[in-house]
């Protein structure tokens, strides 16, 4: 059996807290078998190394290794992602395709951040731990795998279970052996270490000298909070080596470099995510478009308007709430504006636009925006539905607050309710 040692050296691994060192030896114990594993510690703590170690140290090493961000996987795919799917099963699915499950038989597949899995996904994940089935989306033949899991979640798993987002027994399968990575300020006396490893990495890197602490920084840095850990160390020794002139870095110099590092106070964490925030970037970036959209169309209207009656003053006070809606609070809209947005609109008006499009040009640019406005529109009302259920589900059917969280008004909401018959 190889040694902690000698795994460190072979995967990177620096520190030698005895906390990182019974981590790793549960790796090496555990690897030869083919019991599932869960790897627990906050972001940056260096989890993903573990069902690495587990992998290459099985008598799975010649095997496939798939590691999957399951946080990273939007919800409608991730099933097609992991278990495969048969052509015709949804749109798009023009040709039958191998899931991670299929394609990893006979290796392991590493589930990071298993605690966003959805639950129909963990349904599915149940029975592959169980008897090694799973079906394919949109198939009903049950197939075969041999597959050794190893997940990690930077969650409180039992605070997801209690709040039903995690099922329990899929937890109790997943989780027969667990090994811990400590958060960085736990493991103080590899701190220092670390910092002067990723020093002389990056001045190897960078061509430049070793930037090195003084003593007070030393202190400062051993005394800050590091919610990132390990990763977050590596980004500011990397920023420190690029850009500071003297290489004798100073703490008021460090500190500069650390969100919040006057709180070294105990601070309360949050660990569970606010239940309201788009905890998904893909929700964000549809929210953005929704907005934006709908800006556009108030716009479109507000243009039609100006167009049609011409008087700028007129259309401004008609359409006080429209205009509020768009510009905000902070900006309110002077005589000036609307006057810029009226030469904009319209063309005839304005001779040096008129100048510098000619008609034919003015068409085709609309048909294009049409042509794509056509495609989007339809995946758009999807996602804007999907938004406003998720919304609604979050806040028990509570419209004022799903508004609020939607960015939208309550009246807004309302509309929508009914235009989608929710
Ligand atoms: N003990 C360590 N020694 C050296 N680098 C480490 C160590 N632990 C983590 N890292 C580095 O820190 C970063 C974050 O590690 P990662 O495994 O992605 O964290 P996690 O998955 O827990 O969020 C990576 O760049 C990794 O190489
Ligand atoms: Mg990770």
């Amino acid at each position: 059996m190889e040694s902690v040692q000698a795994i460190k050296q072979r995967f990177g691994i620096i520190g030698n807290d005895p906390s990182l060192n019974r981590a790793i030896e549960k790796a090496i114990q555990v690897a030869p078998t083919d019991i599932s594993v869960l790897v627990t510690g906050e972001s940056g703590v260096g989890k993903e190394s573990i069902p690495k170690i587990i992998h290459q140290l099985s008598h799975r090493k010649h095997g496939k290794y798939i590691a999957v961000n399951c946080g990273a996987i939007p919800e409608g795919t991730i099933d097609s992602e992991l278990f495969g799917h048969e052509k015709g099963a949804f749109t798009g699915a023009t040709q039958t395709r191998s899931g991670y499950f299929e394609v990893a038989d006979g290796g392991t597949i590493f589930l990071d951040e298993v605690g966003e899995l959805p639950l129909t996904t963990q349904v599915r994940l149940l029975r592959v731990l169980e008897n090694g089935e799973f079906i394919k989306v949109g198939s009903s033949k049950v197939q075969k795998t041999n597959v050794r899991i190893v997940a990690a979640t930077n969650v409180n798993m039992f605070e997801a279970i209690k709040k039903e987002k995690f099922r329990e027994d899929l937890y109790y399968r997943l989780s027969t052996v667990e090994i811990h990575l400590p958060a960085l300020r736990e493991r103080k006396d590899d701190i220092h270490l670390l910092f002067r490893k990723f020093a002389s990495d990056f001045a190897l890197k960078y061509k430049m000298p070793t930037i090195k602490l003084s003593d007070d920084a030393v202190n400062l840095l051993l005394k800050y909070r590091w919610s990132g850990n390990i990763r977050q160390l590596r980004n500011v020794a990397e920023q420190i080596s690029v850009l500071e002139q003297n290489r004798i870095i100073s703490a008021s110099t460090l500190q500069s470099y650390l969100p919040n590092s006057g709180s070294n106070l105990p601070a309360v964490i949050n660990n569970s995510k606010s239940e309201s925030d788009f905890s998904n970037e893909r929700e964000i970036l549809y929210k953005v478009l929704f907005d934006m959209k709908s800006d556009l169309n108030d716009l479109k209207k507000l243009t039609m308007e100006l167009m049609k009656s011409g008087n700028a003053s007129e259309v401004q006070k008609q359409n006080e709430g429209l205009i509020q809606k768009i510009y905000g609070d902070d900006n309110s809209v002077t005589e000036d504006d609307v006057e810029e947005l009226e030469v904009l609109s319209i063309p005839e008006k304005s001779s040096e636009i008129q100048h510098s499009s000619t008609p034919e040009d003015t068409q085709d640019k609309y048909h294009f925006a049409e042509e794509i406005e056509e495609e989007e529109t339809l995946s758009l009302h999807d996602k804007e539905l999907e938004l406003i259920k998720k919304s609604l589900e979050r806040h028990n059917g509570k419209r004022k607050l799903a508004a609020q969280e939607l960015g939208i008004s309550e009246r807004t909401l309302y509309r929508k309710i009914k235009q989608f018959d929710l």
